[in-house]
């Protein structure tokens, strides 16, 4: 029998999240998001809550949870703030490829002390030059000796301006595209990494964005992740994992946008009645509904298809692109409930169509994602 239900054990994550969310992030996710505060006080209670390194095994730190755990939390989280919940969750990104590729030593020596106490780290791919062709990076790595020297430029890396440890994907020879490509980690102290200023984004500004310039970066051998021209598939492997949670970071921001929108036309009054009662309201809200139904139960199946050991590359990619182009859109259409007033500041639904847009464009545009998809299911009539 297919079952959706809950575990006594995820319904106790599920409501430890949202307690967090609603009393300790809400209350400041319009001024963070006004002032671009990055609120550490509030990453560091998500830490001690054990509500930021999700996928980390608990004999290395982290929670130990599985993918479908890690979305109850995450659409708890971004019910309460997108950008804030981008921040928690930016270590599951930027750890998945050393749980993915590292040894057991480089995993005691990673791991632990990172999740001992409050640490951020950020997942390095992203270049100004290729974007979403992640195979054309340019950031080289050239072996010297026992170690390799870094130079590159990444850009849009979450967190990077707070991190203390970052994973970098370099290329020993750009000719090669994918087969060149080795995946480091590099601590924040290490010379020649610096993280750039914060950009100044239209959502998830609580959230910490920057590029990251390596320059002559002495990174030792035994930091690399797996073994030469192995990062991309590091990668990809990484981001079928981590996609999964973004179609919940979305249905969270979606549900939150209903809610608002629902409350507000009960109590919104014109032509004598409550707004709720126009059919044209009401056919918003059924659709927003069942599109945020759907979201949640793509990305529950994603997560359902990972935790069974399944690889996740098709389900993730349609979990992730269907989720955040509904959040966009039910978002849209919370503001157009509010009318006049959503489009205003004061009121909280401008801020989650802002927040929503971010969906469809990282973790992998929906663009690619269309084309993951398309891929995976030529193969199937191949
Ligand atoms: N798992 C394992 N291996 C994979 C894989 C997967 N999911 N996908 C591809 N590969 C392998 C392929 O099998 C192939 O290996 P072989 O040559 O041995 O057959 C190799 O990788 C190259 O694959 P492709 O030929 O498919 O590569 P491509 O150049 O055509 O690109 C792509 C594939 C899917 C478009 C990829 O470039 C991609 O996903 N781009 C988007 C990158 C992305 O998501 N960036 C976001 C970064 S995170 C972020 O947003 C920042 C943040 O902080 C939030």
């Amino acid at each position: 029998m297919l079952d959706f239900s809950l575990t006594p054990e995820q319904e106790s994550l599920r409501d430890l999240a949202r307690k967090f969310a609603r009393s300790e992030m809400a209350p400041h996710a319009a001024e963070c998001d006004r002032a671009a505060r990055f609120p550490e006080e509030i990453y560091r209670k998500a830490h001690e809550l054990g509500l930021m390194n999700l996928n980390v095994p608990s004999d290395l730190g982290g929670s130990g949870l599985g993918v479908l755990d890690q979305c109850l939390i995450v659409e708890e989280l971004a019910y309460a703030c997108g950008g804030m919940t981008t921040s928690i969750i930016a270590n599951c990104l930027a750890l998945e490829p050393i749980l993915l590729g590292a040894t057991p030593e480089q995993k005691e020596r990673f791991l632990k002390p990172f999740c001992a106490d409050y640490h951020l780290a950020s997942f390095c791919l992203t270049e100004p030059s290729g974007g979403s062709d992640a195979a054309g990076l340019r950031t080289r790595a050239r072996r010297e000796g026992d170690h390799y020297v870094l130079d590159g430029e990444k850009c849009f890396i979450t967190n990077a301006p707070h991190a203390s440890l970052f994973t970098v994907f370099a290329t020993l020879d750009p000719e090669r595209r994918a087969k060149g490509i080795t995946a480091f980690v590099i601590p924040r102290d290490t010379p020649g990494l610096t993280p750039g200023k914060d950009e100044d984004k239209m959502g998830h500004r609580a959230s910490s964005t920057s590029t990251v310039h390596l320059e002559r970066v002495s990174v030792p051998a035994e930091n690399r992740l797996g073994g030469e021209g192995e990062g991309f598939s590091l990668a990809m492997r990484t981001l079928d994992q981590t996609r999964t949670p973004i179609g919940a970071l979305a249905t969270g921001i979606a549900q939150a946008a209903l809610d608002h929108a629902a409350k507000y036309a009960l109590k919104r009054v014109t032509f004598g009645k409550p707004i709720a009662e126009h059919e044209a309201i009401q056919i918003k809200l059924a659709n927003m509904t069942q599109a945020i139904r759907a979201s949640r139960f793509l990305t529950w199946h994603a997560a359902w298809t990972i935790d069974r050991g399944g690889k996740g590359t098709l389900e993730s990619s349609i979990a992730k692109c269907y989720a955040s182009d509904a959040a966009l859109a039910v978002a849209d259409e919370a503001i157009q409930t509010f009318g006049g007033y959503g489009y205003m500041k004061e009121y909280p639904v401008e801020k989650l169509l802002r927040d929503a847009k971010l969906t469809q464009i990282y973790e992998g545009a929906n663009e690619i994602q269309r084309t993951v998809i398309a891929r995976e299911l030529l193969r199937e009539y191949a």
